[in-house]
């Protein structure tokens, strides 16, 4: 059977992991979570008190750090680890979602993580969630997808998804930090989230992980049959 790389971008915390993950367990593909590799990059600069504005400090660093995604025991996803730790947990706490759109700017951060990203893909058989997987990471996916959904039904939904994981966070703060970084992810010079006519377009607002499943795997089939 034919294997694609499928390359889903979007606004801050608009289901594209939920869509991945679903469309790579239906197809024996390989998720991505190309989000956790910049959280996990700030992570590590956060713990060795590097300055996420101090670009030179930053380069010197990634020589420093290795990533790695690893198959989790329990649900069936990979999960990353920082020089051999699993940080998949430590990655979703706000303090690191309020500096990471800082690291990403950075285009020898871009250039590190990008680099694997690609090698991940090379054989396809790739489903991608990112900001910049179908005009930088993959320009040659077959299928792109750019997801959307309102800014109240985002800043919900990781709200709940951060007080689930027992985080301590107001809706406020979640909600100003998606805000924030979709400003900054979209406006960066390097990469910058943006939609072209390459993407199918799913706005999520009012669709259930059900209903958009179906809809990303219409997709897929036509591509596929
Ligand atoms: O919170 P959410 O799951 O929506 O974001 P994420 O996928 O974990 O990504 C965290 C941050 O990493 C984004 O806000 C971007 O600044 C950066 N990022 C990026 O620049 N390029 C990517 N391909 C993925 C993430």
């Amino acid at each position: 059977m034919k294997k694609i790389n499928i390359a889903i971008d979007g606004y801050s915390s608009c289901g594209k992991g939920t869509l991945a993950k679903q469309m790579a367990q239906n197809l024996g593909y390989i998720f991505i979570d190309s989000g956790a590799m910049y959280r996990a990059v700030t992570l590590y600069l956060l713990e060795n008190n590097i300055d996420v504005a101090n670009e030179i400090e930053i380069s010197k660093a990634l020589d420093h750090i290795q990533l790695e995604f690893h198959p989790s025991k329990e649900n069936n996803r990979f999960e990353i680890h920082l020089n051999g730790r699993n940080v998949e947990s430590l990655i979703r706490e706000l303090h690191i979602a309020n500096k990471v759109s800082f690291v990403a700017k950075i285009s020898t951060v871009r250039t590190k993580l990008v680099d694997i990203q690609q090698q991940i893909g090379a054989n396809k058989g790739v489903v991608m969630d990112g900001r910049d997987i179908g005009t930088v990471v993959y320009p040659d996916a077959e299928l792109k997808i750019f997801m959307t959904a309102s800014n109240e039904v985002r800043a919900q939904r990781r709200f709940k998804e951060m007080i689930d994981a027992g985080k301590n966070v107001t809706i406020e703060e979640v909600s100003a930090n998606l805000i924030e970084r979709d400003s900054i992810d979209s406006s960066r010079n390097d990469s910058p989230l943006t939609l072209n006519d390459t993407y199918h377009l799913l706005d999520n607002s009012h669709l259930t992980p059900n209903q958009q499943f179906e809809l990303a795997m219409s997709w897929v089939n036509e591509l596929l049959d």
